[in-house]
């Protein structure tokens, strides 16, 4: 519910993947209907738009955010908009003093982020930006076990956040923006292993960073576009490394080359222990913690089980992409700050233009964001 007891009323803009994919934003609002109902869908490309206004019943669907913003009844947008486009956007509904879920990244400049806090501060609106994984039980219990010393002093975490890019799968749209300038691996992955790693750890000081392309050209392999081929013109192969203060250090990839994995998601390395999180489909226990001295003389791995947390992590299991909403319309209502702060999203955000800017001078750079 909004601030007067209705649900909020929500447009959409943009009505490709994310907005329909049975993971994304529409097919999972079924689950908090009595928190935000749909009013309007607004997309360039208009058939999408009807067709999803078709598919999930919505009362009005337009070519563009300005008939949007114009012709329909909402307290608030969610930008699922490619990412080049997020930054202008997002501006234009903060003027039109909607709240604002956005997809990740909040924005492309430092400019543009700043931008949207200032306008969101002075109008009182809220911004929630993605991605969700804070909000996940298994990140809480982690940003917990940590600040509570489970694992002694942080040394130091290894943080994987790539995968082999959507040229690699069965992408149903065009997936050739994905890898040009503006967007590319670290702006759509490594920005959640950012995310990730400042949320546990707090915001880091300083960043280094190789960067550069793997091959110029990358051939879609299923799917309606199989056989394209994507010149590809923004780094698609990041590794960085971000000082936390204090000797404590994480290493983050960013890239569209991992196309298998079998280590943990994260690995967390303190002087008392280790704990790995692992990826939901791995097979392996979402959380494990190895403690020196688990009991008295031994140590050993420990796995949560049960419980609260299971229950927490079946109803965000749910939600999907719509967590965003949810979290929205939870801050709104409740006057809270965001889990998932815009402050975050742009200390993520200098990181990741760091990280261009530390490659292509071989320094480690400071970083003067904080959230
Ligand atoms: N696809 C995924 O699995 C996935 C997962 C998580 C997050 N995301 C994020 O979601 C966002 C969108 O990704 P996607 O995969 O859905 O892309 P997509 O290309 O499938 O869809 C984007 C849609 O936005 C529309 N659009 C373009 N410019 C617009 C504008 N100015 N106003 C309104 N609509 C506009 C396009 O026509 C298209 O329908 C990105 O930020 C991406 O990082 C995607």
């Amino acid at each position: 519910m909004s601030e007067n007891g209705q649900p909020m009323r929500i447009g959409i803009l943009g009505a490709g993947m994310i907005a329909v994919v049975n993971y994304g934003v529409l097919p999972n609002l079924v689950h908090i209907r009595d928190k935000a109902e749909v009013t309007a869908i607004a997309d360039p490309v208009f058939e999408r738009a009807q067709e999803a206004q078709r598919q999930f019943n919505i009362p009005k669907a337009f070519a563009s955010l300005e008939e949007m913003l114009e012709g329909a009844e909402m307290d608030a947008v969610v930008n699922l908009t490619p990412i080049p486009f997020h930054g202008p956007t997002s501006k234009k509904i903060l003027q039109a003093g909607k709240h604002l879920a956005t997809e990740k990244p909040l924005a492309t400049t430092m400019e543009e982020a700043n931008e949207l806090i200032e306008i969101a501060d002075s109008k009182g609106l809220t911004i929630v930006c993605s991605p969700p994984d804070m909000l996940y039980p298994h990140y809480q219990e982690t940003q917990r076990l940590i600040a509570e010393g489970a694992i002694g002093k942080v040394a130091f975490a290894k943080v994987r956040s790539s995968h082999g890019g959507p040229a690699s799968g069965a992408w149903p749209n065009d997936p050739t923006w994905f890898y040009q300038k503006g967007s590319g691996p670290l702006l759509d992955m490594g920005v959640y292993g950012i995310h990730e790693i400042t949320g546990l750890l707090g915001p880091a000081k300083r960043v280094v960073a190789f960067s550069g392309i793997t091959e110029p050209v990358r051939t879609v392999r299923g799917g309606p576009f199989k056989g394209k081929q994507i010149e590809v013109t923004a780094n698609d192969n990041n590794l960085l490394m971000l000082d936390f203060g204090g000797s404590t250090f994480a290493v983050v990839d960013g890239t569209f080359n991992v196309n298998a994995a079998k280590s943990p998601k994260l690995e967390i390395f303190g002087r008392e222990g280790t704990i790995n999180i692992n990826d939901p489909f791995s097979g392996a226990p979402i959380v494990e913690i190895y403690r020196v001295d688990a009991v008295p003389g031994i140590s050993g791995w420990i796995t949560p089980v049960g419980g609260a947390f299971a229950r927490q992590q079946e109803r965000v299991g749910n939600l999907r992409r719509a967590i965003l909403v949810d979290h929205l319309v939870d801050c709104v209502r409740e006057g809270k700050r965001p889990v998932l702060s815009a402050e975050h999203a742009r200390h993520a955000l200098e990181i990741m233009l760091k990280v261009e800017e530390s490659a292509a001078s071989g320094c480690a750079l400071d970083l003067t964001t904080t959230f």
